[in-house]
């Protein structure tokens, strides 16, 4: 098998780089070693920035996502029992943010890939990138019980966290952090108890509202990293949750039916070169942030975007000026994007071993940020998105 960009993974990173190339008349191939099935309903965040939504709009990706997604103008902030908006129009001149799944982005990428783009192989891993400093790299892998090579002009991890791509660019050096907590996520059947997100840090630990349509809510709380999703029953959740989101108004929790229960372990992660050769990393192959500040599915947008660019741009000019920019263009908004998510998983959640005095200076960051205009508008720039490129 011979394709011009072969392309490991088809998460939103594969998935969305396939649908750009195909879009400039770039062949791919892309090798993903789940069912599909599995990949459409892998839960993950749903926040995407106006860079993500208009970049899936101009794919020609947003037909659904303009039906069905929601527009928020906003995140409530929750501490002491008091609320706080955050306008982010009033705060950006303009900008939004859109709660649409990642789950439904993946499933709108597969559709399009499959009508109309280059092959897509399910249950098909990638062993090993071989020759990555030449110009014929190649893929090995597994389909159908057999062995096969892909060669390709260039190849592209998209890999993930826990794909084989990123052991292919040597000398690179990492960047890590693992936080003693993690995310018990729920999905329940009852229409969300409030209209946009709403982040609370509290005394026993973070909690955050969401969601997935008008009737399906999507909720999460800080528990201790080692948790087992079955110690937790519904009713307990549902306990714990109405605690950590208590006001002082009327406010009310609304409780469903659960229909989904998981623990996420937060981390972050940078790998530095995002290239070798002929192959680049890209999304959660590169680097992982913990979900507080929403941007796992948004950079790894603007990393295929800017992957995307430099492909064309050398087969139009034949100039490599911007595949030998990719990594660098990359990694100072990865690393925004690290430092925002740092901040507010920081902010919101209750470390173990945290002293009296970080928990109250904690409450008191919070009230910087929503008695000042300034540090108001540096979390409404952060969380609406940093510019691509
Ligand atoms: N061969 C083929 N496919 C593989 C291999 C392999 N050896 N290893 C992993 N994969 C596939 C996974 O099954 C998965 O479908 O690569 C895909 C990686 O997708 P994601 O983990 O979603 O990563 P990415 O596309 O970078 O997504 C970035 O979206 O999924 C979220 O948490 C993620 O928010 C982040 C963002
Ligand atoms: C989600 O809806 O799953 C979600 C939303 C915002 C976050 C993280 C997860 O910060």
């Amino acid at each position: 098998m011979r394709t011009t960009v072969g392309i490991i993974g088809a998460g939103p990173a594969g998935l969305l780089l396939a649908r750009l190339l195909h879009n400039a008349g770039i062949d791919s191939v892309v090798l993903e070693s789940r069912d599909r099935s599995y990949v459409e309903r892998r839960q993950r965040a749903g926040i995407l920035e106006q860079g993500t939504v208009d970049v899936l709009r101009e794919a020609g990706a947003g037909e659904r996502m303009d039906r069905e997604g929601l527009r928020h103008d906003g995140i409530e902030l929750r501490f002491d029992r008091r609320r706080h908006r955050v306008d982010f129009p009033a705060l950006t001149g303009g900008r939004s943010v859109m709660v649409y799944a990642q789950t439904e982005v993946c499933k709108d990428l597969i559709a399009l890939q499959l009508k109309e783009g280059g092959p897509l192989l399910f249950e098909a891993e990638a062993l090993a990138v071989e020759g990555a400093e030449t110009d014929r790299p190649r893929i090995r892998f597994r389909h159908q019980g057999a062995e096969d090579v892909l060669e390709c002009d260039y190849v592209v991890g998209c890999d993930g966290f826990w794909g084989v791509a990123r052991a292919a660019v040597p000398d690179g050096r990492t960047f890590e952090r693992t936080y003693p907590f993690g995310w018990l996520g729920i999905l329940a059947d009852v229409a969300p108890s409030h209209d946009e997100l709403v982040y609370a840090r509290h005394d026993r630990g973070f909690a955050l509202l969401s969601m997935r349509s008008p009737s399906v809510s999507r909720l999460y709380l800080q528990v201790p990293a080692d948790t087992d999703a079955d110690d937790w029953s519904d009713e307990r959740i549902w306990d714990e949750l109405e605690r950590r989101f208590e006001t002082d108004d009327d406010w009310t929790l609304r409780r469903g039916p659960l229909t989904q229960k998981s623990v996420t372990p937060m981390r972050s992660y940078v790998h530095e070169p995002m290239r070798h050769g002929r192959l680049f990393l890209a999304g959660d192959a590169a680097h992982i942030v913990p979900p507080t500040g929403a941007k796992g599915l948004n950079l790894a947008v603007g990393d295929v975007v800017t992957l995307a660019r430099a492909l064309v741009h050398r087969t139009a000019t034949g100039s490599d000026e911007l595949i030998d920019a990719y990594s660098a263009t990359c990694l100072r908004r990865v690393w925004q994007a690290e430092r925002f998510s740092y901040d507010m998983t920081t902010l919101l959640h209750t470390a173990p071993d945290a002293t009296p005095f970080e928990n109250r200076l904690q409450v008191a960051r919070l009230e910087r940020i929503t008695s000042s205009r300034a540090a108001e508008t540096d979390l409404a720039e952060a969380y609406t998105g940093f510019p691509i490129g």
